[in-house]
């Protein structure tokens, strides 16, 4: 192969990964944009900036969704230097780089009490992920996907922090991708730690949660191992892994 060749394929590579993946960007509450670990670029910076979620190795999924990576994505689950301050109540709105619309799936959100500070907090073990608000596949909505509808809003999606108790917290953002899900382990996960601090006079504790490792299951054939293409035409229920929505 000539130089010139092996330069193009290896860009169609790169721009083929850029607009079929994507990462948070950033976390924006009251106004106040934080930065997430940026992708790319932040690997290469000494001292490390403050960011406000935990790093991420790239833009692509999590290769196997049944080990630890899970958690907080590929990248070691580090605790971010940065903690969001919000309060119960407030919105917080989750902004990816770029979102491709052939990647459908939910678009699910977790929250786990770091039980202190997290920067002593890896939620890898136990089962503290408490799911409070998803998009899976809702035809009333158009587009009816959550990956969709997240792209459709500019790549970016919005929670309400809900009544719980002052303290830290992770908010575990997250898109998974089912357009190859039929293929076992095809399923691709993206997700994200942000990093919160809760304040005001919330007095409500988290229900238990589930375990991520652990609730994604490969062989789920109700929200992992699924045909994308046999929910959209309604031959399947769609169920996203996780567990169902927790009221809080
Ligand atoms: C999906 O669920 C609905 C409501 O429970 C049911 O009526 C329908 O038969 C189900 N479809 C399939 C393909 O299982």
């Amino acid at each position: 192969m000539h130089v010139l060749e092996a330069l193009g394929v290896a860009l169609l590579g790169f721009i083929h990964s850029v607009s079929a993946h994507g990462y948070l960007k950033s976390v924006e509450v009251n106004g106040v944009s934080y930065l997430a670990w940026q992708v790319g670029q932040d690997d290469y910076l000494t001292p490390e900036p403050a960011r406000y979620v935990r790093r991420i190795h790239d833009n692509g999924p999590v290769p196997d969704f049944t080990s630890k990576d899970i958690t907080c994505n590929v990248g070691g689950n580090i605790p971010a230097k940065g903690v969001v301050p919000v309060n119960a109540g407030d919105k917080v709105k989750l902004k990816w780089d770029q979102w491709g619309s052939s990647h459908s799936g939910p678009v699910m959100n977790y929250l786990a009490d770091c039980a202190g500070s997290c920067a002593n907090f890896k939620g890898d073990t136990g089962t503290p992920w408490v799911k409070f608000d998803q998009m899976a596949y809702d035809t009333t909505k158009t587009p009816p996907w959550g990956s969709d509808f997240l792209a459709k809003q500019g790549a970016s999606w919005t929670v309400t922090i809900p009544n719980i108790k002052p303290g830290e917290y992770i908010l575990r953002h997250e898109i998974l991708g089912l357009h190859v899900a039929g293929t076992r382990m095809g399923a691709q996960f993206y997700p994200a730690c942000v990093q919160i601090k809760v304040g005001g006079s919330g007095t409500k504790s988290l229900p238990a949660g589930v375990g991520l490792p652990g609730a994604y299951n490969p062989d789920d054939k109700d929200g992992v191992l699924v045909q994308l293409w046999q929910v959209n035409q309604g031959q399947t229920n769609y169920t996203a892994p996780g567990g169902p929505v927790r009221t809080i």
